[in-house]
């Protein structure tokens, strides 16, 4: 099994520079690749930030901290990735962009370089079909917060290399993380799982079930989860939320993965969770509070 050496992150948003963090922090050369100037530092800079609380807390030393950064480089060139030996995608959920980027990185890369997606509900399959080396692809899922989250979801297509595979897990344990095997099917194991448990939960309260409140506390105390449904998917986003349960119902055709009206008309009116500051809940005062949009 060939070394990897040098690690490629194309994404410096919230997944992308966690990815590159983790990497980095592993001791991995790592280039971070976003498209323009702005993105990159806005991405590079909140790593730096993320670095210096571990060190105030106590959680990091300072010379590790130092040590991570100066492995990790950030570029608006995706030349700069060519002699990666693993380049792990985590930019925007949409196929034909994602297409068109693999397709570039195959004309560019040596023949033995990985090539790796962070999608959490697009078919790696046909990812890996845009480029001539779908036996050295993988689906890379990691969780957010990266740095916090333990799991990566290692996901085989039908054409990739039991080396490939090997060479991915192997990739992921290195980083400190806790790799399952998942079958290339729209959600993998996680959020096959958790996307119609969070839907349920809107249809619940929809349902007048309990209020957006009661039914966090509830799942929260009563399931031992960090955090209940409603709080979660204004964490994961619910443009994100939305966009993957499209994805999920267009793939299994049933109906626990439909997104209710109430998702639908949120994304629409762009409460997109804490990205946008409001969601479920709204975000602007000290403590989150149950937002006027569910409410009326
Ligand atoms: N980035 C990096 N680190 C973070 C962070 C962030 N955004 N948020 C919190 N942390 C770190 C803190 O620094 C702290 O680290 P420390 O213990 O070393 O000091 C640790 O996480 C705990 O943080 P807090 O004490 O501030 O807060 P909590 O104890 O409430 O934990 C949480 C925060 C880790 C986010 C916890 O609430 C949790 O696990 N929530 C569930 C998250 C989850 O389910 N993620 C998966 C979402 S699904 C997904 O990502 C798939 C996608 O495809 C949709």
């Amino acid at each position: 099994m060939s070394e990897i050496r040098k690690v490629g992150v194309i994404g410096c948003g919230l997944m992308g520079r966690g990815i590159a963090q983790v990497s980095a922090a592993s001791g991995y050369p790592t280039v971070v690749r976003e498209v323009n100037d702005g993105l990159l530092e806005a991405g590079l800079g909140a790593i730096r930030k993320q670095l210096d609380r571990g060190v105030e807390k106590g959680k990091l030393e300072a010379a590790d901290r130092d040590a991570t950064l100066e492995r990790l480089s950030g570029t608006v060139s995706l030349e700069d990735l060519t002699d990666c030996d693993i380049i792990v995608e985590a930019i925007v959920e949409d196929i034909e962009v994602k297409k068109d980027l693999f397709g570039a990185l195959d004309r560019q890369c040596p023949d033995g370089t990985i090539f790796a997606s962070n999608t959490s509900s697009l078919t790696v399959t046909e990812i890996a079909a845009s480029t001539n080396r779908p036996d050295r692809f993988v689906g890379l899922h990691f969780f957010n917060p990266v740095p916090v989250m333990k799991l990566v979801e290692v996901v085989r297509t039908g054409a990739t290399s039991s080396a490939t595979f090997d060479r991915a897990f192997a990739f992921a344990r290195s980083l400190g993380k806790v790799p399952i095997a998942c079958m290339d099917n729209s959600g993998f194991v996680v959020n096959r799982l958790l996307v119609p448990y969070m839907l349920d939960a809107i249809r619940a309260y929809e349902e007048g079930i309990g209020s957006i409140e009661d039914i966090d506390t509830g799942m929260k105390l009563g399931c031992g989860y960090p955090m209940g449904p409603f709080i979660l998917g204004d964490f994961v986003g619910l443009d994100t939320l939305y966009f993957i349960a499209e994805i999920m119902f267009e793939e299994y055709r049933e109906k626990r993965f439909a997104p209710p009206p109430l998702l639908k008309r949120m994304y629409l009116a762009g409460y997109h969770g804490r990205k946008t500051g409001k969601g479920f809940y709204d975000y602007s005062g000290e403590e989150p509070v149950v937002s006027k949009f569910v409410t009326k």
